[in-house]
Order: C-alpha cells, then structure tokens, then sequence
C-alpha cells in the first residue's frame, strides 16, 4: 500500500438501529480496503445485529461493556479511542446523537466519543422521518457540526418503518468514501471541479454502435480523490456499469456530442475551476445513423459503415475564453511517451496524463505519465484511487502556483 492508500485504524461504533446490519456491510468494506476495524456496540446495537457477526468480520472481539475492559488497567474507554485513526458510529441512533451533544458519557461508546480528543469523527444518522425532523434531534446534530462532527447522510427513502423520507443511513460503500475522505487534506475546498468518463456509445442503427472498452474507473476514482479533497464535483458519463459516484453531481450521456453539450453547459452554468477529460470520446461516429434497426438481407454484401469525426471536448474546452485549468488524458497503444507529448501540445492543456490503454481499460490499477510544459513524471502502477489522489494533489499544487498552469 502506498502513501496514497494508507491502511488506518478505525473504531467503529454501532448504536441501536435497525440499519446496525448495513454496518457489518460497511465492517467488510473497511477490511476489505485494507484497514482494521475495532467495534464498539452499544447494548441497544447487540438488540439488532449479534456481536459474533462483527466479531468474524472484523477479526477481532467486540468491546460493549465499559466496566470490563481488556487493558490491564481497566482504561479501554480511553484506549480505544487513542489507538484510532477515525471514530465513525453507524448507525448514529437520535439517543446517541443526543448523548454525544451533550457529552453524556454513560456506557463504553459515549465513553469512548466523550474521551475522543481531536481524532477524525463521523457520524451516519439512522432514524425514522419523524424522529430526524424532531427539533431536538435537529439541535443536537447542529451542536455536534459545531463541535467539528462530520455528519454523514442521512439519505431520503423509503424506511424500515414503512414510512418514506430522510433517515435512512447512507450506503456502506457511501459510508467508505466518507470514512477515507476523513483522512485526505482538503486542498480543493471552494474549487468546482468537472469531470468526463467513462467510454462514448455512437450509435449506428437502434440496437447497434461503436463504443471502446472504457470502464469508467478512472474518472470514478478522479471525482473520489476530487470531492474527498473539498471541490464540488460534476462528473459526465458515458454509459458504464458503476454506481452513481457519492458526493459528485452525476450527468449520464451517451454519445460524444451529449458528451460535449453536457460539459460545455456545465461550463456555462457555474464558473469552474478545473477541467479533467478522463472519458474515452469515440473520435469518429456513424455518418448516417438509422432509427429503425438495420435488417440482414439473406445473400446481401453486408453494408458499409461510414465514419465522420467527433469533435474535441478537450481542445474546446481550453480554447474557452473563461477555460479552466484544463487536464488531457491519453490512452496510447504505444510510444506512450512520444505520443503523450504530441497530444498535450495538440490539444493546449497545461497537464496531460498519458498512460497504455490495453493495460489500463477495466482494470483497477494503472501506470500513467504527467506530462507538462517542463518534462513528464512517472507514476507507478497503483491502485486508481491512489494515481487520481495524486493527480488532484499536482494540480491542486498548480492552482495553488499560476506559474505551473502556464499551457505552452
Ligand atoms: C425495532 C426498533 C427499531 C429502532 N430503530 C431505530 C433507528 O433506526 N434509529 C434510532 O435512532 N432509534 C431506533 N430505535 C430506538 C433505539 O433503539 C433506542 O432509542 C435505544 O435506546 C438506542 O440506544 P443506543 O443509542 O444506546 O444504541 C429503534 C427501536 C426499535 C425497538
């Protein structure tokens, strides 16, 4: 794991809520993403999900009991609490929220936020409509922003209760971007960030069309690294088969001409900061496109298909008068360098990420070349959620240093 995908060390408190099972989900994630997980539940929480679940999810034996603690002096409510990374209780029960504003400290996890000093703290409400419009509830949610809490969700939806409205707690891979979010500077705070991904599909006939092998990873992970640094974040997709990104504004097209009217009605909606083209734009489409579907005509010669060419969201785009800083990606077969080099200066971008796309597409993992105006730097192979942490990290940089973002 590199500096960019560091394992932490998370104390996990679960209170009494019937989305207590999403956190065994969210136990797994964390595990999964290469941290460790030390749970707290409250007795409440142990109604809803067995200790035992959390136990085998997270490799290690739950505390619950604030008088019978594992140190040999007695003193886990303050142990657990500094061996930590992040605290992040989910589901947060209004009763939690409600002790935790108020700095009850009155069984083990309440213990534990009361002694949490300044670690990074979140916590994901659960509750019923009612109860998360409650003015009391409302108060102490302000007081615990206040007091420097991230308060995660809720979301609106349809409830455990039959009810519909917010309360739910956020998803647990939701949950996951906004536990590692904790960890990362906030170096694009105020900044609007817009990001294409993904590939284009150009259609022929209305069944058939010309698309690449594009996953949209990449983009996903550079709207991750980019709201996880504080920017408010667009991202236009082609068609992929990824949830919707948390925490980005999420524009579906399909074709690189919905692709270029997306972007450049997003330029001319809000001032925007940084541009990222990571989508793989079809460079040609159909010529003639037909409604209806094409038939096969037994014994004909199959027909010709005749391309024209899309035009340049990049190079538009740093054509504009009011262009942000605008940053290319290249996938190159080969002579990755060489041809990195020749695009950055076709296309007019201060910044240009050149990496091989027969290693690259669908994978989760990449190596990639920053090319600029001075020379190029090579990343390594790394997790993409890792390369877009320090992409965001070099051009935050440059924003930070107009000098850097010149583009010849
Ligand atoms: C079936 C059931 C579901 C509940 N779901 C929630 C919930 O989603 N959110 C919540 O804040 N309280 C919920 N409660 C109430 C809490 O469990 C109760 O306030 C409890 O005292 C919380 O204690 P704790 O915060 O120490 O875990 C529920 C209670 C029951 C019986």
């Amino acid at each position: 794991m590199g500096a960019h995908v560091q394992a932490r060390h998370v104390l996990l408190g679960v209170s009494g809520g019937i989305a207590a099972y999403k956190s065994c989900e969210l136990t797994r994630l964390l595990v999964k993403a290469g941290h460790t997980v030390q749970v707290v539940m409250t007795a409440g929480a142990a109604r809803f999900v067995a200790p035992l679940s959390f136990q085998a999810l997270s490799g290690r034996a739950v505390a619950d009991d604030l008088w019978t603690s594992r140190a040999a002096d007695g003193m886990d409510h303050i142990d657990l609490v500094r061996a930590a990374d992040a605290l992040v209780i989910a589901p947060a029960s209004a009763n939690l929220l409600g002790r935790a504003a108020h700095g009850l400290a009155d069984d083990l996890l309440s213990t534990l936020v009361v002694a949490r000093g300044d670690i990074p703290t979140l916590m994901a409400p659960a509750m019923n409509q009612a109860m998360w419009a409650n003015a009391a509830v409302r108060r102490n949610v302000e007081a615990l922003r206040g007091d420097g809490v991230r308060i995660a969700g809720p979301a609106s939806g349809p409830q455990a209760c039959g009810e519909v409205g917010a309360g739910r707690m956020l998803e647990p891979e939701d949950l996951l971007w906004e536990v590692e979010a904790l960890w990362q500077p906030k170096r694009l705070t105020g900044r609007r960030v817009l990001i294409t991904a993904g590939p284009t599909f150009e259609a022929w006939d209305a069944v058939r069309g010309l698309s690449n092998r594009s996953s949209g990873k990449m983009g996903w992970a550079l709207a991750r690294a980019a709201w996880e640094q504080g920017a408010d974040v667009t991202l236009v997709a082609g068609p992929t088969a990824l949830a919707p990104p948390w925490g980005a504004r999420l524009i579906a097209v399909e074709s690189a001409l919905q692709m270029r009217d997306a972007v450049h009605e997003a330029l001319d909606r809000a001032a925007t900061d940084i541009f990222i083209a990571a989508a793989a734009v079809g460079d040609w489409r159909p010529a003639q496109t037909s409604s209806g579907k094409i038939k096969k005509q037994p014994g004909e010669s199959p027909p010709t298909l005749t391309l024209q060419t899309n035009p340049d969201i990049l190079a538009e785009t740093a054509a504009r008068a009011d262009a942000p800083f605008c940053v290319g990606f290249a996938a190159e077969a080969e002579e990755l360098l060489a041809n990195a080099r020749a695009k950055r200066l076709r296309k007019g971008v201060p910044l240009l990420v050149g990496n091989l796309g027969p290693q690259t597409f669908g994978r989760e993992d990449s190596a990639c070349v920053l090319i600029d105006a001075e020379g190029h730097r090579e990343l390594p192979r790394l997790p993409k959620l890792a390369l877009a942490r320090i992409i965001l990290e070099d051009v935050a940089a440059r924003m930070a240093s107009p000098t850097l973002s010149d583009p010849s």
